[in-house]
């Protein structure tokens, strides 16, 4: 019998349709993946080759902690940001999914609560599951951009268990980016519930329009209670590196971290290597990448919004989109795209939005867009989804 645990746990929404998609592709059709933010822009050459260059006899552990070489550069980096971590306040970790894992085990007990805003990265679910805990939100909508609410209606989901105060920014799956005046009220609203905060910044870099990104670092008096958590996979297009790391100024938080990493042995060694060499890429390796993703973004957002019915909010940050559908159950929707409906072989595949938020019936109609194929792709998918909705309604 499989753990109770286990067992409440919700299947990642993100991949819950995969067996859908797995089947239509052995039927032969085309899909286009909307559904996953894995960037098909190429990881750089950089990467490979400073693996390549790895000349030793023994693969051994590295430091639980993380090889010397990428503490360092990690560390500049986010010198380099304005960020204040040193490479002793790092943790480097198998990707941003055990950074917060491991965030979240040294701030809660079982029982404990997390405030995030809803919709939230859905993958939180598993880990809010993993450690046994409770998750509360206040709502963010569509309408308004996914902006925070006021004051009131944040601390209205805080109880005596709140622990920790978890926050996506730039936000997936909405896209949004917290204003300066956001990222304080949030930091004033930790500080006055004694609140611990997880800065989820894996999306830093994906900032359009000029917004400005301010990181929960940037405020000297929530250092104390600050976990960042960080990756390259998204950064750097290199997902399947696993490697990304904790950040905190806090002595034994940081201790706590390193206890739990020792526990774990290490993060991948040759990997490790390979990152060290991403950050030493120059600062303009981003705004190529920036400007693909704003075009990209330009490109989803015009052709969604040629489909009659459609409502999405303006996506300034990472490279997710949501969009309200005229459907009742996005879910069965989007089923529908994968079993039922093709346009000369080809077909798309969107992960349901429902699993991204908490009271799931908010989200029943919506689904999340990730802008991360090329355009031409990216405006096929658009036009099939337009083809998909109008095949529906015939069939309701
Ligand atoms: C908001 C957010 N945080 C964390 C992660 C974890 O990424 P990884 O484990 O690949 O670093 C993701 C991945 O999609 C994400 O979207």
């Amino acid at each position: 019998m499989v753990s109770k645990r286990i067992q409440a746990m919700p299947f990642s929404s993100i991949r819950k349709l995969t067996p859908f998609a797995n089947e239509a592709k052995k039927n032969g059709k085309t899909v286009y993946h909307l559904n996953i933010g894995a960037p098909d822009v190429k990881t750089p050459k950089t990467f490979f080759q400073a693996i390549k260059d790895v000349d030793v006899e023994v693969l051994s552990y590295a430091p639980s902690q993380g090889i010397p070489e990428l503490l360092e550069e990690n560390a500049k980096y986010f010198q380099k940001i304005g960020l204040d971590f040193k490479p002793e306040d790092l943790v480097i970790t198998n990707g941003g999914s055990e950074a917060l894992l491991f965030s979240l085990l040294v701030t809660t007990d079982v029982g404990d609560e997390v405030l995030t805003c809803e919709p939230f990265y859905t993958n939180y679910k598993t880990y809010f599951h993993e450690a046994g805990l409770k998750v509360t939100t206040f709502p963010t909508d569509v309408k308004e951009g996914f902006a925070l609410p006021v004051r009131e209606v944040i601390e209205k989901a805080i109880s005596e268990k709140t622990k920790v105060l978890l926050i996506s920014n730039p936000g997936n799956p909405t896209g949004a980016v917290y204003s300066k005046e956001e990222i304080r009220l949030l930091g004033d609203i930790a500080k006055d519930h004694d609140l611990y905060i997880l800065a989820d910044e894996v999306y830093r870099e994906f900032i359009y329009d000029g917004k400005e990104f301010t990181s929960f670092a940037a405020l000297e008096d929530v250092k104390d209670r600050l976990i960042v958590l960080d990756s390259i996979s998204k950064r750097f297009s290199a997902c399947g590196a696993r490697v990304g790391c904790t950040a905190t100024k806090n002595k034994d938080l940081q201790q706590a971290l390193v206890k739990l990493a020792t526990g774990r042995l290490a993060a991948p060694t040759l990997e490790q290597v390979g990152a060290t060499a991403l950050y030493q890429l120059p600062d303009d390796y981003f705004d190529e990448v920036r400007e693909e993703y704003t075009l990209r973004r330009n490109c989803i957002e015009e052709e969604l919004g040629k489909i009659p019915g459609v409502v999405t909010s303006h996506s300034t940050g990472a490279f997710y989109i949501i969009a309200d559908l005229p459907v009742e159950d996005s879910e069965d929707f989007a089923r529908f795209m994968l079993t039922d409906f093709d346009h000369k072989g080809e077909t798309v595949m969107m992960a349901p939005a429902a699993g991204f938020y908490q009271h799931t019936e908010r989200g029943k109609s919506q689904v999340r867009l990730a802008y991360v194929l090329e355009r031409e792709k990216i405006k096929r998918a658009c036009e099939l989804i337009g083809m998909g909705l109008e095949k529906y309604k015939e069939k309701k």
